[in-house]
């Protein structure tokens, strides 16, 4: 196969450590990866005050996939104000590059409450409260208003079911649950319910169930074992992310993959975690996120043999990396192929 071109943002904090770790195990994979840089994240931007142009997202469009380490300045860093890097750079990635798929799967490590557990979360990643639909009005005024409401089109939450059916359908246990809010989101969660039912006619062989979210938070916790493919919207996927992550080991094994199974832009496949500028630099930093997220892009890529053994290498690893070090948890991987 030829070289896959890969786009790597690095960013901040640990994520170009974890990215470079991520791709030293690929290349020890045999995998022939044509990468080249992207300086963006908030370094760049307190440099030059650059977040991304649309020059840079369309040469980003172009690239077979883009491989991301952690966006974000130091906490309590206040130079850059909220939203400028997560507006103007990673949403704006998932919006341009039209990756209307966040999939996170999650696999329970020994000594986590989700022990032995294998579910993945299916978040819709370019509607709900992150669509971006709102405003204010009166601003800093005692009758200021803001409203931020929640976009949900018919084609968007049924592209993301369908996904959801077509990832559980290849599973051993083949089962969706819808996570919503349809008590009392009426108008979105009664358009996704009847989304659900409709495509789930297409899959004869896959289990339905439905969960509020409230609810799902004490089953992630209680019974993670009830889960197989979750879909869910935007935001209550960003929550029940880090909610399974943590029941599952912590979020620095967390991976995803931001996706655009049409294919018109490029994939971005990045941990879960943030920038950690507290360990940066010093060699503490748990890459398995970042490696679980080059094996999601390995699989995007075509090159399922090298996906399968980078994720069964970091499977049959994740009881004792946190405490090791970057290098010793890469070289460990490799030891596994
Ligand atoms: C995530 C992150 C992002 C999100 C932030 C950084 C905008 O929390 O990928 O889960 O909310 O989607
Ligand atoms: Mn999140």
């Amino acid at each position: 196969m030829a070289a896959h071109r890969v786009a790597v943002i690095g960013g901040d904090g640990i994520g170009p450590e974890v990215t470079s770790a991520a791709l030293e195990v690929v290349s020890a994979l045999g995998v022939d990866l044509d990468t080249r840089e992207f300086d963006l994240g908030a370094a760049r931007y307190l440099r030059d005050g650059f977040v991304l142009d649309a020059a840079t997202l369309e040469e980003l469009r172009s690239f077979d996939a883009i491989l991301l380490g952690a966006i974000g300045p130091a906490i309590g860093d206040g130079r850059i104000p909220g939203g400028t890097l997560e507006r103007g750079l990673l949403l704006k990635m998932r919006f341009g590059l039209d990756l209307y798929i966040n999939y996170r799967p999650f696999f329970g490590v020994d000594g986590s409450l989700a022990k032995g557990c294998d579910f993945a979360i299916v978040r819709e990643n370019t509607e709900g409260p992150y669509a971006g639909e709102g405003g204010t009005l009166r601003y800093g005024t005692a009758n200021e208003i803001a409203t931020q409401g929640s976009v949900n089109t018919r084609f968007g939450v049924e592209r993301c079911v369908r996904y959801a059916f077509e990832r559980a359908n290849t599973r051993e246990i083949k089962k969706v649950t819808l996570v919503h809010k349809t008590n009392v989101l009426t108008f979105a969660g009664d358009l996704w319910s009847r989304v659900v039912n409709e495509v789930s006619k297409e899959y004869p062989d896959v289990e339905v169930d439905y969960n509020h979210v409230d609810a799902a938070c004490i089953y992630l916790v209680e019974q993670p074992e009830r889960y197989s493919i979750i879909v869910t919207d935007n935001l209550f996927g960003d929550i029940l992310s880090d909610l399974a992550g943590s029941v599952t080991g912590g979020i620095g094994y967390a991976a995803s993959a931001n996706l655009n199974p049409a294919r018109t832009g490029a994939s971005l496949f990045e941990p879960v975690h943030g920038a950690a500028h507290d360990i940066a630099g010093q060699g503490k930093a748990n890459p398995l996120a970042a490696v679980s997220s080059a094996a999601l892009m390995l699989e995007h890529l075509g090159e399922f043999e090298a996906a399968q053994k980078l994720a069964a290498a970091v499977r049959d690893f994740k009881t004792e990396a946190s405490a090791l070090g970057t290098r010793a948890v890469v070289d460990a991987i490799k030891e596994r192929f």
